[in-house]
């Protein structure tokens, strides 16, 4: 067997034996609803802010970048989420397409997306919190708000929201999933209503200079600045959709409700950054907005309106835990699948006869999301998630491309149009984005996937099922 490992066989993708096979319960009004609950959150909510920090009033340009490179992206997940309609994701395509050795760095890049997504925003959640209560006249000690980075010990408000989705998540999914379509409208209307009192606000002054940063990312006073860099963060507000691909295997009509749960969840999105994004920094001078670790509720009071910030912060504070419910849904399936995979240690993918989840793997992943949150500063747990994701996009186009040229014969529910250019600009754009993060963040990336080849060849190549099946052909 080569150094790529086993390409699992394609037409295995979707068949399971009984007791790991996940419940088909969704339909695509579920989908869109995972899709803008995993998509709109901490990096609209937050993120505008450490972006404006980056770029100035650029940022909406930041936002326009990182929303055409996803659009792209999303495109290939539709092709490939409707053709292999199967937990799992990217990990899964490049299993397929890429080999079992990419596809389990891929699938280790994933624990980085979603875990570290779930952990960026419940730190953001944290910060709406405190703000929230320091309007009402509470004050919570430094030492339970921030980890050492802030001159604290943890925080506490971080952590105790990824355990309780966690444990919202054990009780079952089709309950989250209703429950999620709800708090979706609640940050819907809260963005909604923050615009139409910003946008009013709108004074060209505070967008000139545009760029006063340029527009390649670069070190300035020891920040990476300039557009790139700003879009390399926000990046962050745009991923989520992959969430609905993952989710592939429990949609009751996979080709129809992915096609629209992928492409509708990522159109709506788009749209709203743009307003918000605009409104933003059109109605308060960007290094102001850049200061404030709740830039919506911030601006809202600058701009004379305390009670309207007020609910918009408790808006988040309602409704930023769907996305830490959808992204951390994602990650206890990519485990899920790895270890059914036998890629990781088998225990961990049964699923409970009662609520038909995997409830060891999402405890797992809820402890481990909370450690995370409680312990280290937002940006960089951003920046590390995005990272991760970048490189599942990347395999994921890449897996789109090269499939289309060995298997033209395999039937398409959704073919992404001009599969070639869309696929290379998807991949292109997502390269320049990951060497767009700073030199920190790759560092990380490449020190955690490394981490992770030495687990793949000390334990999962010599478990793996497709290692095993393939094994009597081999010798
Ligand atoms: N896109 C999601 C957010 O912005 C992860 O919170």
């Amino acid at each position: 067997m080569g150094f790529w490992g086993p390409r699992k066989p394609f037409e295995s993708v979707t068949v399971h034996e009984e007791g790991r096979r996940l419940a088909k319960t969704l339909s695509w009004p579920h989908l869109i609803a995972l899709g803008v609950g995993a998509i709109v959150g901490t990096g609209i909510y937050t993120l505008t802010g450490v972006g404006a920090d980056r770029a100035g009033p650029a940022v909406i340009l930041a936002f326009a970048i990182a929303g055409a490179v996803c659009a792209c992206a999303a495109l290939a997940y539709a092709e490939m989420a409707t053709l292999m309609p199967t937990a799992g994701g990217a990990y899964t395509y490049s299993y397929a397409v890429l080999g079992e050795t990419l596809a389990w760095v891929v699938g280790w890049s994933l624990i980085l997306e979603y875990s570290l997504a779930c952990s960026t925003v419940a730190v953001g959640w944290g910060a709406y919190l405190v703000g929230w209560l320091h309007s009402a006249g509470i004050t919570l000690p430094p030492e339970i708000i921030g980890g050492p980075h802030a001159g604290g010990f943890v925080n506490l408000p971080a952590v105790l929201v990824a355990l309780t989705v966690a444990g919202a998540l054990i009780v079952g999914t089709r309950e989250s999933a209703t429950f999620n379509i709800v708090l979706v409208i609640i940050k819907l209307t809260a963005l909604a209503a923050f615009a139409a009192i910003a946008l009013p606000a709108f004074d060209s002054a505070n967008m000139t200079p545009f760029m006063p940063y340029g527009f390649l990312s670069h070190v300035e006073g020891g920040e990476t600045r300039g557009v790139m860099a700003a879009a390399a963060i926000v990046f962050f507000a745009f991923y989520g959709f992959d969430a609905v691909a993952t989710s592939a295997e429990e949609a009751k009509n996979p080709g129809r409700d992915l096609t629209i749960g992928i492409i509708g969840s990522m159109a709506v999105c788009t749209l709203i950054y743009m307003a918000v994004a605009v409104s933003a920094v059109g109605a308060v001078n960007h290094v102001a907005v850049a200061q404030s670790s709740e830039p919506l509720a911030f601006i809202l009071r600058t701009l004379g309106h305390p009670a309207m910030a007020w609910v918009v912060a408790l808006a988040a504070l309602i409704a930023l835990p769907s996305v830490i419910l959808v992204m951390m849904y994602g990650q206890s399936r990519i485990f899920f699948v790895m270890a059914r995979d036998g890629l990781l240690p088998r225990w961990l993918s049964a699923v409970s006869p009662r609520t038909g989840t995997p409830v060891r793997i999402t405890a797992i992943t809820g402890v481990f999301v909370a450690a995370v949150a409680g312990f280290f500063r937002l940006d960089e747990i951003a920046e590390l998630a995005n990272a991760g994701t970048l490189l599942a996009f990347i395999a994921t186009a890449g897996s789109m491309m090269l499939l289309r040229r060995s298997r033209p014969d395999l039937k398409r529910v959704f073919s992404c149009p001009k599969p070639m250019l869309v696929g290379a600009l998807a991949i292109a754009g997502c390269l320049y984005l990951l060497f767009s993060l700073p030199s920190l963040t790759i560092g990380r990336f490449l020190l955690w996937n490394v981490i992770g080849l030495a687990i793949y060849f000390a334990y999962g190549r010599l478990r793996s099922r497709t290692q095993v099946a393939a094994a009597p052909e081999a010798i």
